[in-house]
Parts: C-alpha cells; sequence; structure tokens
C-alpha cells in the first residue's frame, strides 16, 4: 500500500519535471543543465564552455540581460543542435580581442562574428565573460567592417 502511493508520487514528480523542462528548453536543445545554488550565467557558461552571447541567446525570455533571475532547480538549454559553439576562453584581466584570436588561432572577424555581444573595437570586453572561440562559424550575424 506505501509502496505503490510512494511509486505513484514519484511518477506525479517526474511528470512535474518533464513538464517543467519541457516549457524550459527550446526546441532543439542539445545540453542542458539544472541551476544551482550561487550559481552565475557566467559561472555556468565558463564551466560548461558556453559563450556568455549563447547562453543569454539560447535562453531569451528565460534569463533576463542582466541574468539576476536565475533561480535553483531552473533548466537552462546551453545550445541549439547546429548552433552550439562550445570552444570558449574565458576572458581572462589583459586579453585582448587580439590575444584571444591569435591564442585560439581565429581570425579578429570570426571571433567578433560568433561573438555579438562585443562591440567592433572590442572595448567592451571584461574578465569573466566567456567567448566563443570555435573556428568555426556559429552565428548569423554578418559582421561589417
Ligand atoms: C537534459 O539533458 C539530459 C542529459 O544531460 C537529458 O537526459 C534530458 O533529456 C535533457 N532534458 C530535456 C528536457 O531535454
Ligand atoms: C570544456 O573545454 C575544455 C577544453 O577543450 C575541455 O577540457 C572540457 O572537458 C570541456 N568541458 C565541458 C564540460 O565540456
Ligand atoms: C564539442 O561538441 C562536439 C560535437 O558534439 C564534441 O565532439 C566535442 O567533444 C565537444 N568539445 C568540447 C570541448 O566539449
Ligand atoms: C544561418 O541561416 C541559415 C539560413 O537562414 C540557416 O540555414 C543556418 O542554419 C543558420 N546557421 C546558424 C548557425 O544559425
Amino acid at each position: 500500500m506505501h509502496t505503490s502511493f510512494f511509486a505513484a508520487r514519484l511518477v506525479v514528480l517526474a511528470a512535474i519535471a518533464s513538464v517543467v523542462a519541457g516549457q524550459t528548453l527550446p526546441a532543439g536543445c542539445d545540453r542542458n543543465i539544472t541551476v544551482q545554488p550561487g550559481d552565475t550565467c557566467n559561472e555556468i557558461s565558463a564551466a560548461y564552455n558556453v559563450s556568455t552571447y549563447q547562453l543569454a541567446e539560447v535562453n531569451t525570455g528565460i534569463i533576463d540581460p542582466a541574468c539576476d533571475d536565475l533561480y535553483v532547480g531552473e533548466v537552462l538549454c546551453l545550445g541549439i543542435t547546429g548552433q552550439d559553439c562550445n570552444v570558449t576562453h574565458v576572458m581572462q584581466t589583459g586579453d585582448t580581442c587580439y590575444s584571444i584570436a591569435a591564442a585560439a588561432g581565429i581570425s579578429i572577424n570570426t571571433l567578433l562574428t560568433n561573438n555579438p555581444n562585443l562591440n567592433t573595437i572590442c572595448t567592451n570586453l571584461y574578465p569573466g565573460e566567456v567567448l566563443c572561440t570555435a573556428s568555426q562559424i556559429y552565428v548569423n550575424i554578418t559582421y561589417s567592417n
């Protein structure tokens, strides 16, 4: 009797969990994580090789632009299949776009294209920001120099 009661409760909880996850994750999500206590967007990005831009873009409408509305247990998508850059660099004090691009063996244009949150003269980098440093282009916003 007790066993089936608890089994039934587990089924209900699992159903609720999948509904919540289904509401949260965009179509084509190929990686997801559950927010843990103390997480910040850039810490999640750094831990899972997701750019700051991509995490925000994929979770538009779920995370606000300042990323101050994360909650423990929230499920976030990290990337969409085919548009999921997982080669990243965490900006350190002293890094420049030139040094980051050179270290990654990519052009500045590729770096700027894959990270549309950077301005074209790259003066808005900040320590802890996570950049996509892949040589493949993942973002469909044309950078014009
Ligand atoms: C989240 O990712 C896990 C694998 O890490 C997967 O088993 C699960 O189905 C994903 N959740 C959703 C809702 O896609
Ligand atoms: C992130 O990338 C680094 C370097 O390529 C790799 O060693 C690490 O396993 C990756 N972490 C995850 C969670 O994919
Ligand atoms: C990035 O994703 C590709 C394709 O899923 C995978 O083969 C590769 O190991 C990943 N690289 C890292 C650093 O996680
Ligand atoms: C870029 O746009 C093209 C055409 O709309 C689409 O087929 C492709 O999947 C997009 N690529 C990325 C990385 O978003």
